[in-house]
């Protein structure tokens, strides 16, 4: 979801948009744009529909020189997606050029009031307001941008995150947000500054980032200090952070696609997440022989949290998508060891049901991006009532992560490609934990089953790759669906979510139609859509219910369905049942969706591409959902 990047200092800075923008590509638009104030003191804006590439065509052959400038890439909300409704937009004089990310609620009172002043309005965005009534503020107050800027967000009701720049004044560019994320990177000493939507595009310049926080304008100019104040114009702190982007985890490392990347990422991503987590404890005996060994969570969001974690009477995780799907493995891990119960809310629709919350509840809010505005919305309004909120994300620094009362990152690397892969088994690694610690400390889970379980979950990197070495055999198969228009997701218990997953990773990138179900409620409506042109993918991998699936497998047979089956190795069973198969290593139960969710990964991917479309950035979809 749109973008933003920003230069100031002393390189030239259109190279420096250009590569950003192609760092902030994986968030999804439709459109790019990027505006310089070149050495001869001109404002030179270049904007195309379509991709960074086409904007780079645009420009070609152009002044693109000067040292100050902003970028965007969009994502249409207001407005189709068109070169004229692209950012940087400009004011009516043609000095002031702003980039926005987010909505602007009250646009049309706005554009109506600034219309009655004379102010005529060349797109259809809620942007273009904006940088108008920051030019009506400027000269009704005859004061700086910065001033201006903040006159003008007074006014404004919505989310945005903005760079703005004033041809008249090169040496500085003004940035303001609210529910919308913008990190501020530091050149050496002050000699230049980045502006982007997240730390990607910073990162290979400086580690030095600022994150601004909601209603905070930052007065950025070369050679000098970095000063943030509030709305109401007061100095606040900026506060600057070390961070460290590994740049590697950014390129698509030798794979056609970041998505395949990020699948194949999973063994050693999932390592790194767990690393520190589960130790080894090793009991001496009195000789001094290590005789026992054990393992343990470490987990210091729960352990530094015990009072609030443990009064919860209920928890509540918030989430939307696949965050969600990792969020209804989380009740059954979170009820099965603390015996709590656990409500799984779409944050859309948590934010709007006037939920009964309190202070003995806690709530887990799940997040790859960290910026989901549903999501972000769903904890303000869980800390109003009181709740203690828990954050299980993956984008370090982001707003979720700092919204919430602790947490845990998930440490799985940036992910680019728009479907989320990594990160599921990321959230669904570390719920895992979470439950086992809080168990623990509670002193519901069985000592025994809490060893089996961690002993189980270090070899699981391990049984992905064996999984992920079937990559051509599930290509092969790929290939024998790519023109079905309809497909069928089954599995129970731990898998039923893992079949919500992938039917999600099917549609969202294949454009295909496809529904998960619990196996059972089949007979209750979807049997009837059963015939050999409707493909089920079964997950029978579980041990608890396998009768009951292979139960379950027979209705849909009787039907004519075409099956397509993720088993257990060496199920004789199922393999003598089905038209197709694909094994997985055995594991527990509750691992179980950390296997079974690969081969799905793989399979939407190769459907994908044998249809010929672009899997990274599937169309109408974005990476970061900033708006509501
Ligand atoms: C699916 C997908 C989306 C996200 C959802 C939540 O592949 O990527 O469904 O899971 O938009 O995003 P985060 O986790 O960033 O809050």
């Amino acid at each position: 979801m749109c973008g933003i990047v920003g230069y100031i200092g002393y390189r030239k800075a259109y190279p420096i948009l250009i590569k950003g923008l192609h760092r902030l590509e994986y968030r999804g638009y439709d459109s790019a744009g990027c505006a310089l104030v070149t050495d001869g003191g001109n404002l030179e804006i270049y904007k195309a529909k379509g991709k960074v590439a086409d904007l780079e065509a645009a420009a070609d052959g152009k002044d693109v020189s000067g040292e100050l400038g902003i970028a965007h890439t969009r994502w249409a909300t207001h407005g189709a997606p068109s070169t004229t409704n692209a950012h940087p937009h400009v004011s009516m004089s043609g000095d002031i050029t702003l980039v926005h990310n987010g909505i602007i609620e009250n646009y049309v009172t706005l554009r109506t009031q600034l219309e009655k002043r004379g102010y005529v309005f060349k797109s259809q965005t809620d942007t273009e307001v904006l940088v108008q009534l920051i030019e009506f503020q400027q000269k009704l107050r005859n004061c700086s941008l910065e001033v201006a800027v903040r006159y003008a967000l007074k006014l404004a009701i919505g989310a945005y995150a903005i760079a703005v720049i004033d041809k008249k004044n090169p040496t500085r560019l003004v940035a303001a947000r609210k529910a919308s994320p913008l990190a501020i990177g530091i050149g050496e000493e002050n000699k230049e500054f980045f502006l982007a939507s997240d730390a990607s595009p910073i990162a290979e310049y400086t580690k030095q980032i600022v994150y601004l926080n909601d209603d905070e304008v930052a007065v950025i100019e070369r050679g000098k200090d970095l000063h943030v104040f509030t709305l109401q114009g007061e100095e606040a702190t900026a506060e600057v952070k070390e961070v460290d982007v590994d740049l590697s985890m950014l390129d698509k490392g030798g794979y056609p696609h970041f998505m395949l990347k990020e699948i194949f990422d999973q063994p050693q991503v999932l390592r790194d997440c767990m690393r520190g987590r589960i130790v080894n404890n090793i009991y001496s005996s009195v000789t001094g022989q290590a005789h026992e060994v054990s393992l343990d969570v470490v987990l210091s969001a729960v352990s530094n949290h015990r009072r609030e974690l443990l009064r919860a009477r209920r928890i509540v995780i918030v989430s939307c998508g696949t965050s969600w799907h990792a969020g209804l493995i989380g009740k059954q891990l979170i009820e099965h060891f603390c015996r709590i119960p656990v409500e799984v809310a779409y944050a859309s629709e948590f934010r709007y049901s006037d939920p009964v919350v309190d202070k003995d509840d806690v709530v887990i809010a799940i997040s790859q991006s960290g910026e989901t505005a549903d999501t972000l919305a769903a904890i303000q309004l869980a800390k109003e009532k009181g709740a203690f909120v828990y954050g299980i994300v993956n984008a370090v620094g982001s707003s979720i992560a700092r919204n919430t009362d602790t947490g845990t990152y998930i440490h799985v690397g940036p992910e680019i490609g728009v479907a989320s892969t990594k990160a599921f088994t990321g959230q669904v690694t570390v719920l895992t934990l979470f439950s086992l610690a809080l168990g623990m400390m509670k002193g519901t889970v069985d000592q025994q089953e809490y060893q089996d379980v961690l002993a189980e979950l270090v070899k699981i990197p391990e049984k992905i790759e064996v999984v992920l070495k079937q990559n051509d055999k599930i290509k092969e198969i790929a290939q024998q669906y790519v023109n079905c228009r309809n497909f069928l997701y089954l599995g129970r218990g731990y898998n039923y979510p893992v079949a919500l997953e992938g039917a999600l990773k099917l549609k969202e990138i294949s454009y295909i139609h496809a529904e998960g179900y619990p196996a059972a409620e089949m007979k209750h409506g979807p049997i009837a859509l059963i015939d050999e042109n409707m493909p089920v993918v079964f997950l029978t991998n579980h041990h608890a219910r396998y009768q009951k699936v292979i139960s379950n497998l027979q209705e849909v047979i009787s039907r004519h369905g075409n099956i397509l089956a993720i088993i257990h190795k060496d199920d004789e069973t199922v393999k003598k049942m089905v038209q197709n198969y694909i094994e997985v290593p055995e594991t527990i139960s509750c691992l179980s969706p950390l296997v079974s969710v690969i081969p799905l990964q793989i399979l939407s991917y190769h459907v994908a591409v044998a249809r010929g479309l672009n899997v990274d950035q599937p169309r109408n979809l974005a990476k970061s959902v900033t708006v509501e």
